[in-house]
């Protein structure tokens, strides 16, 4: 039997990845929350890992707030940077496989075709810059470790966009929604099947583990302003949506303008298909309602 470790179960993707293990029978999962686990506690952090003889770990902790991190600068990198490096260092040290998830905004956004995974980075925000150290360390602190970069992550579980615009959607009559900023969303229950797949099919099937930087989102292309006026169709609420641009709806963290991520080497190294992004916005609402 697989030991694994999941760290940060309480977030969108570690909620998903808690929800899906109940039904596998080859992996044993252990999970923390921020309650049980602070890995800026580096003592505690390593003391968790060495616990048992764990073969994975994956990290679902990050620091999200993408705009609070701008004046948060030092425990953003903690979290982000420097409780990633202290993971695969001490992964490492015990022989365990670690799975981390990184973002789009490592990316400055000037693109006009997907980013693949060797693109120039050059993130534009806290968020995105600790994000980025956080993979660099990472990977030279523990050979062994994959990262997978997402994008515009949603769940049932959590706070998200979704939701939020299900809320202002149900509260206002009009909204406003930046449509020069284009990404794609991605069903945080999809990652996890992955991320799971990649743990089960390690040695057992012709896939195995494959170190180095991946990227996996939905499949497609939406503004945010198209990805609204999806979530208002599919819940049928009435509100009018007005596209704005960027410069309208000024945030204190910049955001990358493009920021499609290119998932052919995720698809063809581990052999999955990627659900459209409309499909797995059904599938995610569904459960909600
Ligand atoms: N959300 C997105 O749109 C998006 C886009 C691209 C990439 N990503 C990446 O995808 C991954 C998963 O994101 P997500 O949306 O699932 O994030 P999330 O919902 O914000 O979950 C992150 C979890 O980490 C926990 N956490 C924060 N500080 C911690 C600490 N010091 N010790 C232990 N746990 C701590 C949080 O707890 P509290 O909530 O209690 O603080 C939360 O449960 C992250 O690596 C993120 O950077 C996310």
């Amino acid at each position: 039997m697989k030991q694994v470790l999941v760290i940060g179960s309480e977030g969108q993707l570690g909620a998903e990845i808690k929800v899906k293990c109940k039904k596998l029978t080859d992996l044993q999962v252990t999970f923390t929350s921020l309650e049980t686990l602070d890995v800026t506690n580096i003592e505690q952090l390593t003391a968790t890992i060495k616990a048992k003889q764990y073969s994975y770990i994956v990290n679902c902790t990050a620091y999200t707030a993408v705009d609070k991190a701008e004046s948060e600068k030092d425990l953003a990198n903690k979290i982000n940077a420097l409780a990633v490096e202290k993971i695969g260092e001490t992964a490492n040290n015990i022989g365990a496989k670690v799975i981390h998830v990184s973002t789009d905004y490592v990316f400055d956004g000037k693109n006009h075709f997907p980013y693949k995974e060797d693109a120039t980075t050059c993130p534009q925000s806290v968020y995105g810059e600790t994000k980025l150290t956080g993979e660099r360390q990472l990977l030279a602190a523990n050979p062994e470790s994959l990262v997978i970069r997402t994008s515009w992550l949603y769940s049932a579980h959590g706070n998200n966009f979704v939701k939020t615009m299900i809320r202002l959607g149900q509260e206002r009559e009009e909204l406003g929604v930046i449509f020069d900023q284009v990404g794609t969303p991605t069903y945080a229950g999809d990652l996890a099947d992955t991320i799971l797949h990649i743990i089960e099919s390690d040695n057992n099937q012709s896939i195995s583990f494959a170190p180095g930087i991946y990227h996996y989102s939905n499949e497609g292309v939406a503004s945010w302003y198209d990805f609204t006026l999806a979530i208002l169709e599919k819940m049928n609420i009435s509100c009018k949506v007005k596209p704005i641009e960027t410069k309208d709806y000024p945030t204190p963290a910049p955001r990358p303008h493009y920021s499609v991520l290119n998932k052919v080497k995720i698809k063809a190294v581990y052999n999955i298909e990627i659900p459209y992004w409309r499909d797995s916005l059904d599938v995610c609402l569904s459960k909600m309602k």
